[in-house]
Formats: structure tokens, sequence, C-alpha cells
């Protein structure tokens, strides 16, 4: 169930040396293509990082990318295309990407936390391709602690802000 999925996602910050097998990265390239993004722009492109010095060479630009992981996909925004929703549009694909890859029992987490200018460079992307985030992806040393969340209460609101079920 896509529920129990969403759920089960946790980001993963340590990872075994498996490499994950070309068709399963076959299928998170698929879940980012099918994201949603406005007006059907797509202004995006996703550069898989593989090669284990590359991999070194993106951590040293991201002190938030935690372990080494067999993958990285680099979403970044494309502002020669239509750009308003671009920030959305890959968040949506990022997250895309991380739910087929908890369905395949991969580990994962996104990242903000990089050099974007670096990146740019180490990836030779033309000025108009931008890194927004990292999507880390591997097998999990061991599953993740449950953050949690916080109460649904607290979140939902019915008919308007503060709002209880069933009031008119
Ligand atoms: C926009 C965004 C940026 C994030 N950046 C980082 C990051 O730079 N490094 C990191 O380890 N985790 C990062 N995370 C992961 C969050 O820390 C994580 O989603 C949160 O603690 C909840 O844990 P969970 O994903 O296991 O439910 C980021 C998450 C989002 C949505």
């Amino acid at each position: 169930m896509v529920l129990d999925i969403i759920k089960s996602r946790r980001s993963i910050r340590r990872f075994l040396d498996t490499p994950i097998p070309p068709e399963i990265l076959q299928e998170l390239l698929e879940a980012a293509q099918w994201a949603p993004s406005g007006s059907n722009n797509q202004p995006w492109a996703f550069v898989v990082v593989q090669e284990p010095a590359s991999v070194r060479k993106v951590k040293m630009f991201s002190p938030g990318l935690g372990g080494v992981p067999a993958a990285l996909l680099i979403v970044c925004s494309d502002h020669s295309r239509e750009d308003t929703t671009a920030i959305m549009d890959v968040s949506m694909a990022a997250q895309n990407v991380m739910l087929v890859a908890t369905d395949k029992g991969l580990g994962s987490c996104v990242v903000r936390s990089h050099n974007p200018k670096a990146l740019q460079t180490l990836l030779e992307l033309p000025a108009d391709v931008v890194p927004e985030l990292i999507v880390a992806l591997g097998y999990a040393v061991k599953p993740a602690r449950n953050p949690g969340r916080r109460p649904i209460e607290e979140l939902v609101h019915w008919e308007q802000y503060g709002g209880q079920p069933g009031e008119q």
C-alpha cells in the first residue's frame, strides 16, 4: 500500500558497499521522470553519480551528505525552461524517487546542504541548470530510528484555520 511505503521511508545516512542493480536504478529514474510539474514544463535535469571517486568529490562539497552512498541522484532545476514552479517540481521528483527506493528495499536521504556553485563546476552543469537537492541512495547498514511526526490534529484544520472535525 502506498501509505505504508510513505510511512516506512526513513532518511538513511549509513550505507553498505552493495551496488544498486541497473534495473532498479532505471525505475528510480522513471519515478523522477513521471513526477508532476507545473503546466507539465518538466524544468529539471537529473545527474546520476556512481563512480566512487565522483561520489567522494560530491561529498567534499556537501556537508549534509552522510555516509558513502552507492549512488547519488543530483536533482537540478533547469531555468532554461519555464521555471516558476521548478523548486516544487524537483521536490516532487525527489520524493517519487525516495518512495520507489523504499519499495525496492533501498535506503535514501534527500540532502539540501551542499554547495551548488561547486557542484555546478564539478558536474559541468550549464549555467541554467542548478543543483537543488541530492538524493543519496544505497542499501542501509541498519534501519533508521523513526523520528516521528507532529500529531495530525495539530496540522489539520477543518473548513477554516483552527476548525475542529464535525464543526460547521
Ligand atoms: C528539503 C530537505 C532538505 C534536507 N536536507 C538534509 C541534509 O542536508 N542532510 C540530511 O542528512 N538530511 C536532510 N534532510 C532529511 C531530513 O533531515 C529528514 O527528512 C527528517 O529529519 C525526517 O526524518 P525522516 O526522513 O527519516 O522521516 C532534508 C529533508 C528535506 C525535506
